[in-house]
């Protein structure tokens, strides 16, 4: 199974010539690639110009709207998206949930993002970890309620990123690698428990938080993590394709 490396750019840049400057500078850094797949995902009105400047990278939208369309001031739906190339679709960040998106609108987003044939990359994450272990049921239901009434052929499609909140952010540290590598188990009981094992193995589940080009490769190496989502080291360029090597060269 490949790698995959999603750089999430939040809301920036500012401007589309900066979104393209920096796009164009990964592009140059990035390492020739045969086991990684590599997902910018810009803020949604830069997408069709960066999609343009190279096949290298796959462009990846931020969020979706749960909605087919119509009257649903601000929303992007799936198959605008659909429409404009895009492969891959973060649903369920810890931001949006900030902001009051629940399981049950993530679960919706995930079946617009299958149904216009994107691969939902679901996020899941605690907000603190407590000493009892209960952040185990809270990860354990919000796979659950996000993944309801998905089919065992579509299960096969979505990759999971799992990213403690408390581990996102300017001021946050990441996880351990071993913190991952437990984590990673307990997402494969629970999808395996929900799916069956067989589905299992076909799924991705990938670390973010606090990623950057230093702790990459323990993720990978003593993690076993399928990638990457990443937030701000996917805005500089050098970081950003250096975490692509580790990966690149990590499945070979
Ligand atoms: P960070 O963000 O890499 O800046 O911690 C990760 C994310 O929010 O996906």
């Amino acid at each position: 199974m490949k790698k995959i490396v999603v750089g999430n750019w939040k809301m920036n840049p500012s401007s589309l010539k900066e979104a393209e400057n920096l796009f164009e500078k990964i592009v140059k850094l990035m390492p020739r690639l045969k086991n990684t797949e590599v997902v910018v995902c810009p803020p949604v009105l830069f997408i069709e110009e960066l999609e343009e400047i190279s096949k290298k990278i796959k462009i990846g939208a931020q969020n979706v709207s749960s909605e087919k369309e119509g009257s649903y001031t601000g929303e992007v739906s799936a198959k605008m998206l659909k429409n404009m190339r895009v492969k891959h679709v973060i649903v369920g960040h810890s931001e949006r949930r900030k902001i009051g998106e629940t399981d049950i609108d993530v679960n919706r987003k995930i079946k617009a993002t299958l149904s216009s044939s994107l691969v939902p990359v679901l996020c899941i994450g605690e907000e603190v970890r407590d000493e009892d272990n209960k952040y185990f049921d809270f990860i354990k239901t919000q796979l659950r309620d996000s993944l309801e009434n998905i089919s065992k052929s579509d299960i096969t499609k979505i990759i999971v990123a799992y990213e403690p909140v408390w581990a996102i952010g300017t001021g946050a540290s990441a996880a351990t690698a071993t913190e991952f590598f437990e984590m990673g188990i307990f997402i494969k009981k629970v999808l395996s428990d929900k799916f069956g094992l067989k589905v299992v193995s076909k799924i991705r589940i990938i670390y973010g938080g606090s990623v950057d080009e230093k702790n990459a490769e323990e993720f990978i190496k003593i993690g076993k993590a399928d990638g990457f989502l990443i937030g701000r080291a996917s805005l500089n360029a050098e970081k950003f394709s250096k975490i692509i090597k580790t990966c690149e060269v990590s499945n070979r």
